[in-house]
């Protein structure tokens, strides 16, 4: 059978931009940002994004299409047995990542709900804090939500390559866009708004330490969704006249653009009504609620706001989803309907320990950690980078002349970029996502 592709170009660059842009840039970004200098984050982040980011993403669609496989029949293809490995530790970071993220995305639909009811529209932080304090430890709601959110997904990835994740992207990435912008536009005539663009763009490099600029590079790995397969998944299914670096530019430009939007649309509001900017992770579930309760027509907002995170938690979990999936279809020869099913089911299971964790289980920890963050810390602090380093190494190293190839420079054009991109791949990538992993583990 032939390889399913994308439609289009632009539903190519919408649905690996629905990808990227998720909880990363929308939950994770403003706070770490503001935790970290503000403007001074964001510089490092974009000077990280627009070097090795963009050079990985570039590498990872490459591969994916000179192969026409996902991860693992990627990694086989090109690398050869010796690093088909590589291809399953991505499939099982994409299984491990959708089992909590899943969760999460859980709580959006749940606070979209509770929005609509009202029941979190209160000034009140402290009660807010308790309302999600008692929520996700609840043993039973969250898991009603991570059933639906779970639902949510596997239903898009049934519908396939185009008429499932390109056609929803190509909707929903739009919707997010806008509702972005209304919620920007609302914030920053607060008074007291731009207080809050000064924090957040005033470049303070005296909060700047090593942890930062870690940090900065391990949330543009997270949020570009690089080092375990999604875009060698999704780059497989790109057809030969689309330019990948110039898919992969808007991409990357699309992804930071919505971090600096979501800065936008959290900071100022955060100022405007005197909360702590550095809140962490409750900003977006119990400080955002009270800056909506002191709002006019807050309560509609709040609901715009959770649906907007909901959304793009989605469009991420599809593309976690689907490297899973296409893993069961390339490799065994599955339908995608079974595969998809079979796959969701055992992602909701892991999902239960890791919702419980935060509640009635918080008891069981290894190393310290419960389920849920264990999951995380696992993923994110070193399967992902390790799947970064082991990918620049294949692309730098082993397989320069099908990457080049794929990149454009069969058309015997000299690229002036190229050279800078080689480098990042043998060198700058392995070296610096080598002193992530190290320095996190340690
Ligand atoms: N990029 C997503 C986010 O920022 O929320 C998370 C993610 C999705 C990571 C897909 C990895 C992935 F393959």
């Amino acid at each position: 059978m032939a390889r399913s592709q994308w439609g289009s170009r632009l539903g190519f660059i919408l649905a690996a931009a629905g990808s990227a842009v998720g909880l990363g840039a929308i939950w994770k970004f403003p706070y770490v940002a503001s935790q970290n200098g503000g403007g001074a984050f964001l510089l490092i982040f974009i000077g990280f994004v627009f070097t090795l980011g963009i050079a990985m993403m570039m590498a990872e669609m490459a591969l994916g299409r000179a192969a026409q496989s996902g991860a693992v029949g990627a990694y086989r293809k090109m690398g050869g047995k010796n690093w088909v490995w590589v291809g399953y530790m991505g499939v099982l970071v994409g299984f491990l990542i959708m089992s909590f993220y899943s969760v999460v995305g859980g709580w959006t639909i749940a606070y979209i709900i509770k929005s609509v009811t009202g029941e979190v529209i209160s000034a009140d932080a402290k009660h807010l804090g308790s309302v999600f304090g008692s929520f996700v430890s609840d043993p039973v709601q969250p898991l009603v939500y991570h059933a639906l959110f779970m639902a949510l997904t596997v239903g898009v990835v049934l519908g396939g390559v185009q008429k499932g994740i390109e056609n929803l992207s190509k909707f929903l990435m739009p919707a997010l866009f806008v509702m972005m912008l209304v919620l920007i536009a609302r914030g920053l005539f607060l008074p007291g708004a731009l207080d809050g663009v000064a924090y957040f763009l005033n470049p303070d490099f005296s909060k700047v330490t090593g942890k930062t600029v870690i940090d900065a590079l391990g949330l543009a790995f997270f949020s570009l969704s690089l080092g375990m397969g999604a875009m060698v998944a999704y780059g497989s299914y790109v057809s030969k006249d689309t330019s990948i670096p110039g898919s992969a530019l808007w991409v990357v430009s699309l992804t930071t653009g919505v971090c600096i939007l979501a800065g936008l649309m959290v900071l100022p509001a955060v100022f405007a009504f005197g909360f702590d900017p550095a809140a962490g992770p409750g900003l977006t579930f119990i400080t955002m609620p009270a800056v909506f309760a002191k709002m006019v027509g807050g309560q509609l907002f709040a609901v715009v706001f959770f649906i907007l995170l909901m959304v793009a938690a989605l469009t991420s979990a599809v593309s976690l989803m689907e490297v899973v999936t296409s893993f069961m279809i390339d490799e065994f020869h599955m339908k995608r309907v079974p595969a998809a099913l079979s796959m969701a089911s055992l992602m909701f299971v892991l999902g239960v320990p890791a919702s419980l964790s935060l509640g009635e289980w918080s008891g069981y920890t290894l190393f310290g950690k419960g389920v849920f963050d264990l999951l995380d810390y696992t993923t994110s602090n070193i399967l992902m980078p390790l799947g970064g380093v082991l990918l620049a190494i294949l692309a730098g190293w082993k397989i320069w002349p099908e990457i080049h190839a794929q990149l454009g420079g069969d058309r015997g054009e000299r690229i002036v970029w190229m050279p800078a991109m080689k480098a990042i791949s043998c060198f700058v990538a392995p070296a610096l996502v080598g002193v992530i992993l190290v320095y996190n583990n340690l």
